[in-house]
């Protein structure tokens, strides 16, 4: 076996114990080919070459943890198997060599049994739509694997690089907390009930032992081919060698460790023509302490300095640092780890070099590096080889230096005296965990604390400022040798501040704050610096914000009379989505011929197309056919919703057409124009940038509402695409009356809905003209019709079917529909069955989110808050067209936004505005959060004019409790429930206490701000909904099959439907499966959403079953006679009887509605000088009726309070202003909420039972209302806000836009340096 792998055979390692091997192979043409490349990724090489599709992907950069896997593998430094959880979405296979790979299907699966991990994540409720589930999974499964303590701390921590946008985090964070050994006795019993339940294997744990795979190791081994050159040393001297030998031929080489640079850069550039892996050098994964032995000559110990090889992962180095840090000398390490563990995330880290860290800030000066800081200013040294030679310099003296033909060695970290020096970090970032800094900063003070003098030259680094500035060194030079008091502040200050100029980075942060930022990290060091020398007010401005561990608690009634219904039952899926088996779309197995589908979209954002040429991209080999607009062969206009546009007065002449692929002009850049159809999605994505689209009469594109008011003044007016707006009583007297006045403007932007899985589809074109369609959508019905239209097929020849889809949220009503009819053109034209998945950055370029708001408002009020007159101008970003959605959203906007409030006098106008962005859809409590919100901040504001408790201005605008004035959906029940809630909250959740408890905290600590909002709700249900449902009953067995025409997208739709129909049956409820929905069954169902689809589903499958037991009822006994058994009832009925066991029913819209109420209590605690910001307690009750299904429901209300913490705190969209680009599109510029971010003590309370009279078995639909109730959050960081900018003489009403990003927020409490005090 050769020392390096230029030319071995073949690839080996396991995967859930099955030896592979991954031969050698000849390049078919030196470029990509159909086969698995030495750059294939390991979650494609699962996915796509080992049929093992439970691991997923989403974003393809290390963000999400849908592809988390376990590694075993042996360390060569120490010989040592470990074990850890990577995202297999950066592996490149080669990387793989002697690896032993475990997957969520390897773990457990019902042929052998699931893992515990598995079966508690089902059970404890922590799966919605489960697309998020395998990588939770994994991520757990390797905290076991891995051995050690499982304190809830560490499974805190393990979980910071999983996200999910379904559920709230809580139920998958308690049910990882009971494998802590913190577990009480109460929840080891509920352990053990669930592993009996579900039959688990034993709890797999420890360190592993070398199997047959990966015993062994080192070898040496690497898949390599003509276009890709792999190396993979075993010696440094080699990797030295190969890399000097690989360059003198000219080609362009690539060091690889843990490859995650791939997530920040490298994603999609083309390979390099090497590869040189360093994981099994020895010397680089060597970690020696001082004195240690000397055997290894790269990387000898030194006599005070700690050494640490190149490939010594992140994960490593802070569980070093951990322990250096209870050494004297080493004290820092503490800090220095603390601050590791913030950057990226645990997989990540599990593979992420530090060397590889400082190479990424080597060819890009602007990364705002947390390593490069660490180790420059811990004055870590660096040993870096080039051939024979290896020079040592300091971190910073890299950046001098080519880094061509080297490689980094080793670091060495001397020890530092803590008695002389204040070693302090700050990592500001736009949310709590797994986000690169906005600003970050690392200050080493030399202080003499009898002195309080800076004894030498300080180190002062800050990053993400610009490429040039590290050192503040006119600071730092300032503040040599001076005593640290308020006149040094303020002159370090101000020579800050002028040599602090941080560059524009148009995708995360403006300038100012950055700015802003620098000198407040500044003064906090200063304020930590000093400690108790500072009035105790200031203190808790130098602390951190910290984040205790979470908990929470759900209350809930059930009545065991009505179980199965009413009962508290897992998901009927979340078994088979914890363990992988549940399959999504993108799962399915590729039919023979299957091809695959890339957009070539818009690069601007309103221009003419004036020709598009394909050839080059034609010329690819693989590439079977670009579609264009001419290549659609019915109509170019996947019109969605056609069938109610008559129903709401609207012309489908006013309406533009929504194009599969734009015709003439582009609307919004990221417009679909082309599709690419290759054989590999890889070959169709490279293909793709080959096609030259021409532009003419190019446009600035108009973006904001603002922007399109300049050009469109009439939407300020009624719109004529929404109906007449809403006016109580006479608007002008109530105003005119009213002592007070004030006049407002508030925005909402926009919010993607971020599903982990994106929009997806596949057609097989199947006998006599036919297609089997499978896209993840929301509205089946639509699918066909859209098809139907642009593919001129009829109807009954598209046989849709949609199992499940991995989150919705509304993203999945309209957006799917070009792209489902755009493989079903690229299916009908080139007769082969074609996928479109879309990776992310594609799916956020053309996929609109939820519609953005602008809103005026003018109130005139009395001394008590009370309004008199209210008049608002509600103004919706419609996108470039007007559709149903952009119809029927405003007028949600009108109606709702009097919510629990008396609404005498008030006039609320809806209307649209047009922009060069993507026509806008639904995103979940569409309008209604809008609405909800927008007339909260007016009463916040009319609070703040008084200087009152905003709570009181809500209560003395209530129509409700005294139902003087009851809401048109309002009833008297309603009245008595909303005052209940409202006592029990105030009881329970200690407002009163907590109140005056936040006002001495505010009074005591001038740089941290608390504050409590309360926020009502009203959230009115329509009932426009039409579903149907099939249940089937089978003689053989007496089980029941039902298929309805809803869509199961996590919401437990599938769960309700089944206690429905067993309840309704009398069989047991594992009796009961529930099918996809598809066109044949369920042909006429309308979209579910809503929030209804659970309950109408529920209604027709309720329906149909009553059929059924009316057809029965003759084969029962007599009364008198003992009962016949179920299963000899329906043999009787379907064998003499010939009786029809399949009944169809349809549930019609009803012309009632109702409301649900809910009531929130969110505490916030705001550090006024960095912005960041964490809610230490919110209180959430809502009325759901008498719950058809408690966990479903407590599911729904956190999972949808957790995205709207999302849409009001962290989901910032920035575009490109020139062109329109969508610039935040990827999980690495967008933010949806981790787990720390969530509310760190939720209370969740469904009200007692009470009976909605007009909903299924008593119920009340949950999936959107806390979605409104969210914007609490905003409301309280508002009144944080105004305290802290009190404080600063700053009394006047400051708006507060929805998202309020911890940017927004640190720069709306407007601070400035001359605030900073020491006295
Ligand atoms: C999701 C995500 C979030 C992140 N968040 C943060 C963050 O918050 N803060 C932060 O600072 N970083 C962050 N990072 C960056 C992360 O720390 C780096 O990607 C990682 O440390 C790079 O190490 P690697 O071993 O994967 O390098 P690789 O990707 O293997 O290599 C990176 C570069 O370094 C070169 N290289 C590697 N080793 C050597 C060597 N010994 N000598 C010379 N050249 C070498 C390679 O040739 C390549 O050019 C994040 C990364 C991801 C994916
Ligand atoms: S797909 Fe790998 S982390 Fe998102
Ligand atoms: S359950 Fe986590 S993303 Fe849907």
């Amino acid at each position: 076996m050769p020392a390096s792998g230029g030319n071995v055979a073949a690839l080996t390692f396991s995967i859930n114990n099955q030896p592979q091997q991954v031969l050698k192979r000849a390049p078919k043409d030196g470029g990509v080919t159909n086969d698995v490349t030495p750059t294939t990724s390991l979650a494609d090489y699962l996915r796509l070459h080992s049929q093992l599709p439970g691991t997923k992907t989403m974003c393809r950069e290390g963000m999400c943890g849908a592809c988390v896997v376990n590694v075993t593998s042996q360390n060569p430094a120490t010989g040592q198997m470990e074990s850890r959880a990577v995202n297999s979405c950066m592996v490149p296979i080669n990387a793989c060599q002697d690896w032993k790979i475990e997957t969520v299907e390897g773990i457990g699966n019902r042929r052998d049994g699931y893992h515990p991990v598995q079966a508690r994540l089902a059970h404890m409720n922590g799966t919605q739509c489960g697309y998020c589930s395998p990588g939770m999974v994994m991520s757990m499964y390797s905290v076991l694997k891995s051995g050690g303590e499982v304190s809830q701390e560490r499974v805190e921590q393990a979980m910071d690089g999983n996200l999910c946008r379904c559920t709230g985090y809580r139920p998958i964070l308690d049910a990882f907390k009971t494998f802590s050994e913190e577990s009480d006795a109460k929840t080891k019993q509920l352990v053990k009930d669930i592993e009996e339940t579900a039959g688990c294997r034993g709890r797999s744990g420890g360190s592993c032992q070398p199997t047959e795979a990966c015993a062994g190791c080192p070898r040496s081994a690497a898949l390599t081919s003509a276009a890709n050159d792999w190396r993979l040393p075993t010696t440094l001297q080699q990797a030295l060698g190969d890399l000097s030998s690989m360059a003198a031929g000219g080609k362009s080489v690539r060091l690889v460790a843990g490859n995650t640079a791939m997530g920040v850069l490298d994603k999609y550039n083309a390979p390099s023509d090497g590869y040189i892996s360093l994981l099994k050098v020895p010397d680089l994964r060597v970690i020696k302490r001082p004195g240690a032995s000397k055997e290894t000559s790269w990387c000898p110990a030194t006599a005070s300095s700690v050494v640490f090889g190149a490939a010594v992962t992140l994960s490593e180095l802070i569980e070093e640092l951990q322990a250096l840090s209870k050494t004297a000398g080493y004290r820092h390490c503490a800090v220095m780890a603390q601050h590791l563990l913030v950057v990226a995330n645990t997989p990540v880290r599990n593979a992420a070099t530090w060397a590889g860290n400082l190479m990424i800030k080597h060819r890009h000066r602007e990364f705002p590096s947390d390593v490069f800081l660490l180790l420059t200013a811990a004055k870590a040294r660096l040993k870096i080889a080039e051939g024979r030679q290896v020079e040592e310099m300091p971190v910073e003296k890299m950046y001098e230096i080519s880094m061509n033909n080297k490689i980094i060695v080793s670091m060495s970290l001397p020890p530092m005296d803590e008695g002389k020096y204040v070693f302090k970090t700050y990592k500001i970032t736009p949310r709590a965990i797994s986000a690169h800094a906005y600003v970050n900063a690392a200050f080493v003070l030399p202080f003499d604390s009898a002195t309080t003098k800076v004894t030498e030259r300080p180190t002062l680094l800050f990053g993400g400022i610009s490429d040039k500035f590290v050192h503040a060194d006119a600071t730092e030079r300032y503040l040599t040798g001076r005593r640290l008091d308020e006149g040094t502040l303020q002159g370090a200050l101000a020579i800050l501040l002028d040599e602090v100029r941080p560059y524009p980075d148009p995708e995360l942060a403006d300038v100012a704050y950055r700015k802003t930022l620098a000198s407040n990290l500044f003064y906090k060091m200063v304020l930590h610096t000093l400690g108790d020398r500072v009035p105790a007010r200031l203190r808790s401005g130098g602390e951190d914000l910290t984040r205790p561990l979470a908990r929470g608690t759900q209350e809930f009634d059930t009545d065991k009379k009505l179980w199965p219904v009413n009962q508290a039952v897992p998901k009927l899926e979340a078994q088979i989505q914890t363990s992988g088996e549940a399959e999504y779309v993108g799962d399915q197995p590729a039919a023979p011929g299957e091809l695959h589908g890339y957009y070539v979209l818009a690069t601007v954002g309103s221009a003419k197309v004036d020709a598009i040429n394909t050839l080059a991209a034609l010329a690819v080999r693989g590439v079977r056919a670009v579609l264009t607009a001419s290549d659609v062969i019915g109509s170019n206009n996947y019109l969605t919703f056609r069938a109610y546009i008559p129903l709401l007065g609207m012309d489908e002449k006013s309406m533009m057409p929504q194009q599969v692929f734009a015709e003439d002009r582009v609307q919004f850049c990221g417009q679909p124009i082309g599709l690419v159809v290759a054989d590999t999605m890889e070959i169709a994505r490279k293909a793709a940038a080959l096609v030259r689209v021409e532009y003419a009469e190019v446009a600035p594109p108009v973006l904001t509402i603002r922007q399109a008011l300049e050009k469109q003044p009439e939407g300020r007016q009624q719109s004529k695409f929404v109906p007449a707006n809403l006016t109580t009583g006479d608007v002008e007297a109530g105003l005119n009356s009213a002592p007070h006045r004030l006049k407002g403007e508030w925005e909402m932007a926009s919010q993607y809905h971020f599903t982990m899985e994106t929009q997806s589809v596949r057609v097989v074109p199947c006998e006599d003209g036919q297609l089997n369609v499978f896209c993840a959508a929301q509205a089946n019905k639509e699918v066909v019709d859209v098809i139907s239209g642009v593919v001129n097929i009829p109807a009954n020849k598209i046989n849709s079917e949609v199992r499940r889809l991995g989150g919705a949220y509304g993203g999945k009503i309209t957006n799917p529909m070009p792209i489902a009819a755009a493989a079903a053109l690229a299916a009908v034209r080139l007769n082969k069955p074609v996928r479109i998945v879309l990776d992310i950055e594609t799916n956020i370029a053309m996929c609109s989110g939820r519609m953005p708001y602008l809103v005026s408002y003018e109130a005139g009020f009395d001394d008590t808050g009370k309004i008199h007159g209210l008049k608002m101008h509600v103004i919706a970003n419609a996108g470039y067209t007007n559709t149903v959605l952009s119809f029927i959203e405003p007028s949600h906007v009108m109606h709702m936004v009097k919510s629990v409030y008396r609404a005498d006098n008030w006039s609320v106008t809806p209307g649209t505005v047009t922009t060069n962005q993507p026509m806008s859809t639904a995103c979940r409590a569409p309008g209604t959060t809008n609405a909800i919100a927008a007339i909260e901040m007016v009463m916040n504001h009319v609070a703040h004019q008084l200087n009152k408790d905003p709570w009181e201005v809500r209560q003395a605008n209530f129509a409700l409790p005294t139902a003087e004035v009851p809401t048109p959906m309002g009833t008297e029940q309603d009245n008595k429930v909303f005052s209940m809630m409202i006592n029990e909250m105030f009881d329970k959740g200690d407002i009163k206490q907590r109140k005056a408890e936040i006002n001495a905290f505010n009074k005591a600590n001038r740089w941290r701000k608390r504050s409590l909002a309360l926020l009502p709700m009203l959230y009115p249900v329509g009932t426009m909904a039409k579903m149907s449902a099939l249940v089937s009953i089978y003689d053989n067995d007496g089980t029941v099959a039902v298929s309805h025409g809803g869509v199961e997208m996590g919401q437990g739709l599938n769960t309700k439907v089944a206690q429905v129909v067993a309840r309704e049956l009398g069989v047991p409820l594992d009796q009961v499966s529930v099918k996809p929905n598809n066109s044949l069954a369920n042909p006429g169902s309308t979209v579910t959403g809503g929030s209804i689809g659970s309950e109408w589903c529920c209604m027709a499958a309720r329906s149909a079953c009553q059929q059924l037991l009316e057809r029965l009822k003759p084969f029962r006994a007599a009364e008198g006679e003992p009962q016949r058994p179920w299963l000899q009832v329906v043999q009787m009925a379907s064998g003499k009887g010939g009786v029809n066991l399949s009944a169809h029913c349809v549930q019609a819209p009803k012309p009632a509605g109702y409301s649900v109420l809910g009531l929130t209590a969110a505490e916030v605690e705001l550090d006024v000088l960095t912005g960041e910001n964490r809610f230490n307690r919110v209180d959430l009750y809502e009325d759901a009726g008498q719950s058809l299904s408690p966990w479903v429901d407590v599911g729904q209300i956190e999972g949808s309070f957790a995205m709207g913490m999302g849409l009001f705190l962290t989901e910032r969209h920035r575009y490109d202003p020139a062109t329109g680009q969508k610039l935040t599109n990827r999980a690495w510029n967008y933010y949806p909420p981790t787990h720390k971010d969530m509310p760190r003590d939720f209370r969740v309370k469904l009200l007692k039972n009470n009976k909605n009279d007009i909903g299924i078995f008593n119920s009340k639909a949950t999936g959107e209302p806390a979605v409104c109730m969210s914007s609490v959050c905003l409301m309280a960081l508002q009144q944080a806000v105004a305290a802290a900018r009190r404080d600063s003489g700053h009394n006047d009403w400051v708006t507060i836009n929805a998202p309020s990003t911890v940017e927004d927020t640190q720069m709306a409490c407007q601070t400035s340096a001359e605030m900073f005090v020491l006295s």
